[in-house]
């Protein structure tokens, strides 16, 4: 095989989802531990002192103390060569997290095991299934008081429409935990509160009939629960199917402990052997493989004005075939044109380093003169093709913003013009209005803070905000005429920069009014670009 297959067939890429404190910090930490990324957890997200010394982003970011930019973690790990691709959470979360999605092969849900499916989860799982990609699940925090383990693998069936597939099971929780039972190689791995953090683990390879031993080892009453539970499962779960999990219609899940690092290399070693490397990708009709030898990459994500020094503009791709080189001529397919990508550099834990070559699954971030936008394609100059884009996910917030000096009209629309173009924000305007009085939707409020930043600082406008009550907007689907619906008086038609109609509401009780009062009506709450 050729060395650029040998490279492409060994990545794995993918994103870790979860709400906020379920635990992705951590897990990702263990992660890295395991391929040597980093020596030490704690290096992730550092804490605000230490990351300002290497961050020289946004004045916003260090403010804030938190993370706009989402990066690329790389590492080695059994010949395996991974991607994780960082989901902005907490308080960054934004549209970018949901773009994020698009560039990854598949995804690791964490659950809180105490608390089972939180609203992120949601959101980010919805993304995810609309993708068909592969769904891990790794529910943590077992060391803790947890949720009965068949109710929470009860809500993500009934919750998400998937199957699942208990990979282990936990053997109590919280001060009783004592370890989990692996199904496959029918052994149980002992929890020790006091190896915390070890790698390896000991595991007790032990027949489950053989009762005597199992008494020993977790004593009796948890033996007889085990047996039980185990014997459930066997008869009633799922049975394992590598189609379905590779189709997101079955999702293995790992019961652990992050903090304590139990379960994590058992989850990270069946992990890799689960999943895939690169996808094929969808180019209209042609489906582009990641061996064909050419290059190809597609925009996800624009971060504008992470160095103030410079002002510049970041665009990251993902590559999708083939392998990049610096230096070499690309093709520009929106634009029309060969470029060559400067500066092309991988983000790892917020440092940034040129790369000279980079492969189908890598994502890069390149140096971007304002001729990007969400989703084109950069290819070959051999490739016709051209990568579906990005869709457009419905924000939650809603404001109107104007300029306090109107004298500054000018500038005002067209920073919030390339803002939105950006991607950064949506802009929507009331039919027939203009510019006159736009409404700015995002996905997560810092958005918001973010705009009047850039707006301040890039194009020198003050802006007044008003934070509107509305907090779900749906893309009319089809022929509908906006103007003869049938709708609460707290429903507004509104349409984006491309024209397309929309409705904003304050509830979702106002939703279903609306579709019930409306035969005929088809709404989504996001939008193919
Ligand atoms: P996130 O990225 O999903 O937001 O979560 P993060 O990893 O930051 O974890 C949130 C909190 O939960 C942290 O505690 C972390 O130590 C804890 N945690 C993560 N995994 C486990 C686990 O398996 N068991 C237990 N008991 N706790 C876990 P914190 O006190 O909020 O932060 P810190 O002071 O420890 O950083």
């Amino acid at each position: 095989m050729e060395n650029y297959a040998k490279e492409i067939e060994r990545r794995r890429t993918f994103a870790i989802i979860s709400h906020p404190d379920a635990g992705k910090t951590t897990l990702t930490e263990k992660l890295l531990l395991y391929g040597g990324a980093i020596l030490q957890a704690g290096a992730v997200k550092g804490k605000a002192a230490d990351r300002h010394a290497v961050s020289d982003w946004m004045e916003l970011e260090k403010k804030r103390g938190i993370s706009i930019t989402s990066s690329v973690m790389q590492f080695h790990y059994e010949g395996y060569c991974i991607n994780i691709l960082d989901t902005p959470g907490h308080q960054d979360f934004s549209e970018d997290t949901y773009r994020t999605l698009m560039a990854a092969d598949s995804a690791v849900m964490v659950i809180d095991a105490a608390k089972g499916i939180e609203p992120q989860t949601r959101k980010l799982f919805r993304v995810c299934a609309m993708r068909g990609i592969p769904i891990f699940t790794f529910i943590n925090k077992l060391d803790r008081e947890a949720r009965d383990p068949f109710d929470l693998i009860d809500e993500l069936e009934k919750e998400f429409g998937i199957g699942t597939y208990p990979m282990n099971w936990p053997i109590g929780c919280g001060q009783s935990f004592r370890g989990v039972f692996d199904r496959k190689d029918r052994r149980i791995l002992v929890f020790n509160a006091k190896n915390r953090g070890q790698t390896k683990l000991e595991a007790i390879e032990c027949d489950i009939t053989d009762t005597e031993r199992l008494d020993g080892i977790i004593g009796e009453d948890r033996r007889r629960e085990l047996c039980e539970q185990v014997e459930l499962l066997d008869a009633a779960s799922f049975d394992f199917d590598m189609e379905k999990v590779r189709a997101g219609k079955l999702s293995p899940v790992f019961f652990g402990s992050a903090l304590t690092n139990f379960g994590v290399e058992p989850f990270l070693e069946s992990f890799l052997r689960m999943t895939t490397p690169p996808l094929p990708r969808k180019a209209g009709d042609v489906l582009v493989d990641p061996l064909c030898g050419e290059f190809s990459a597609f925009v996800f994500k624009i971060q504008a004005n992470m160095n103030k020094a410079h002002r510049d503009r970041l665009a990251f791709l993902r590559i999708c075939s083939g392998k990049f080189e610096r230096g070499a001529e690309y093709f520009h397919v929106q634009e029309g044109k060969s470029i060559k990508l400067s500066q092309p550099q991988q983000l790892m834990a917020q440092e940034r380093e040129i790369v000279d070559e980079a492969y189908a699954g890598d994502t890069i971030g390149v140096f971007d003169p304002g001729i990007f936008s969400i989703g084109d394609t950069v290819c070959s100059s051999k490739m016709k093709i051209t990568y579906e884009g990005i869709p457009t996910f419905a924000p939650e917030h809603f404001a109107t913003v104007e300029q306090v000096d109107t004298m500054k009209r000018k500038q005002f629309v067209k920073g919030m013009n390339q803002i939105a173009q950006e991607g950064a924000i949506q802009i929507f305007f009331e039919p027939g209005a203009g510019m006159e009085r736009v409404i700015v939707g995002v996905v997560g409020v810092l958005q918001f803070e973010v705009l009047e930043y850039r707006l301040k600082n890039e194009y020198g406008v003050d802006v007044r905000r008003s934070n509107l009550s509305y907090q779900y907007i749906r893309w009319i689907d089809g022929e509908t005429n906006p103007a003869s619906l049938n709708i609460t008086s707290d429903t507004k038609w509104v349409q984006d920069f491309r024209g397309r109609n929309l409705l904003i509401f304050t509830s979702e009780w106002n939703i279903r009014w609306a579709l019930e009062k409306n035969p005929g009506l088809s709404l989504s709450d996001f939008s193919r670009n």
